[in-house]
């Protein structure tokens, strides 16, 4: 289900924008800081909850202002759903057809999206937490029960550790090593499932994209073969010394082999980005296979770092996708879509529909 309107209100550059991208391609262009990245953002805040850039809700609400709101329709024909953000220093309220008690996961569930962005090369390049970001926004969509598992295992790991800080003994861990080694299962199981299913794709994008071969192994978050239990139990001093539990799935990563060596190190910047895009692109497959509707796809400058080859056939593995794409560039005549796209301009925080 495509998004078909944006309203929005004091987000970052943006005084007040309305925004009605088309359900295939978008493209919006205007000169550097003139609000391209601001007006993906609030999109992007629409779908998650959250700034794709970590920035804090003070640096998002528009200066001099008190709160953004956002207030999207997703949807095609008669069946549209209406989400609402608004996010003050008092906090962030969130609402999806008037009902007030919708949280982050119920956006991610109305309004599936992925972004490439100038930064995407850091899913490759930088620590574990955003691939295990990328790996569990997979299984929440394709996993049932996945993100109550997921829940679970976040709250007995907290219990767990406030119980190691604590001096708790050994009986007492025991009991939460149970409830942790539960969760931990239903979380690793849900994550092996989906990736069944990812691999293969995942190894066909990259592979179009670097034309290499590309591969990926998954690291559940524990050493060896053996069951968690055991490994907690091996590693007790240190959990204690640390006051932290250092295995679990909270661990895990998704390791990328890419031509027999460490990609993270060994490849350069723009085939990082394309390594880090094809992982996008394959989730996006993933995900919109399983929900049987296209999802949204958030391009920021794609052109970014890369040559006109690869840009080449980093937007041939977008087109195959048929997802909504909304995408930016400084210039109206950027080769990014074989068709033309819809066009919108952003000039110093203002918004236009292009003739
Ligand atoms: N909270 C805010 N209030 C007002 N203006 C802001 C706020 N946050 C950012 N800005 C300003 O918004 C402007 C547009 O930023 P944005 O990143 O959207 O530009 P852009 O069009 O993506 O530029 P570029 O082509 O350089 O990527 C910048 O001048 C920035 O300083
Ligand atoms: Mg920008």
């Amino acid at each position: 289900m495509p998004l078909i309107q944006l309203s929005i209100t004091d987000f970052r550059c943006l005084a007040s924008a309305e925004f009605l991208p088309g359900p295939a391609n978008n493209l919006i262009f205007g000169a550097n800081a003139s609000g391209k990245t601001s007006l993906l953002e609030a999109i992007a805040y629409l779908g998650r909850g959250r700034s794709f850039r970590g920035a804090s809700t003070s640096g998002l609400i528009r200066h001099g202002s008190s709160a953004f709101v956002l207030v999207g329709k997703i949807g095609k024909g008669g069946r549209t759903r209406t989400v609402g953000v608004r996010n003050s220093r008092d906090g962030l309220e969130l609402q999806i057809d008037g009902d007030r008690g919708a949280g982050a996961a119920d956006l991610a569930e109305a309004l599936p999206l992925q972004l490439i962005d100038p930064d995407i090369h850091n899913l490759v390049a930088g620590g574990p937490d955003e691939r295990r970001r990328y790996l569990d926004w997979m299984a929440f969509h394709v996993e049932p029960g996945y993100l109550e598992a997921w829940r679970r295992l976040r709250r007995a790991l907290k219990q767990r550790n406030a119980a190691l800080r604590g001096g708790a003994g050994s009986k007492e861990l025991l009991g939460w090593d149970k409830e942790f080694c539960a969760a931990a299962s239903d979380v690793d199981r849900g994550r092996e499932r989906v990736l069944d299913t990812a691999i293969p794709v995942l190894k066909r994008t990259g592979a179009a994209l670097l034309g290499g071969s590309v591969d990926f192994e998954y690291r559940r978050g524990w050493s060896g073969e053996g069951e968690l239990r055991d490994a907690l139990a091996a590693g007790l001093e240190r959990d204690r010394l640390q006051g932290l539990t250092q295995h679990g799935p909270h661990r895990a990563d998704l390791r990328l082999v890419y031509d027999e060596r460490q990609a993270r190190k060994l490849v350069s910047r723009g085939q990082q980005k394309l390594l880090s895009c094809s992982m996008v692109l394959a989730a996006t497959e993933v995900v919109q296979v399983r929900l049987g509707r296209p999802l949204l796809l958030l391009l920021d400058d794609p052109a970014a770092e890369l040559d006109g080859a690869s840009l080449g056939r980093l937007m041939a593995a977008v087109a195959a996708l048929n997802c909504q794409v909304i995408a930016t560039a400084l210039d109206p005549d950027v080769p990014l879509f074989d068709e033309s796209p819809t066009l919108f301009h952003v000039e110093q925080g203002a918004l236009k529909a292009a003739p």
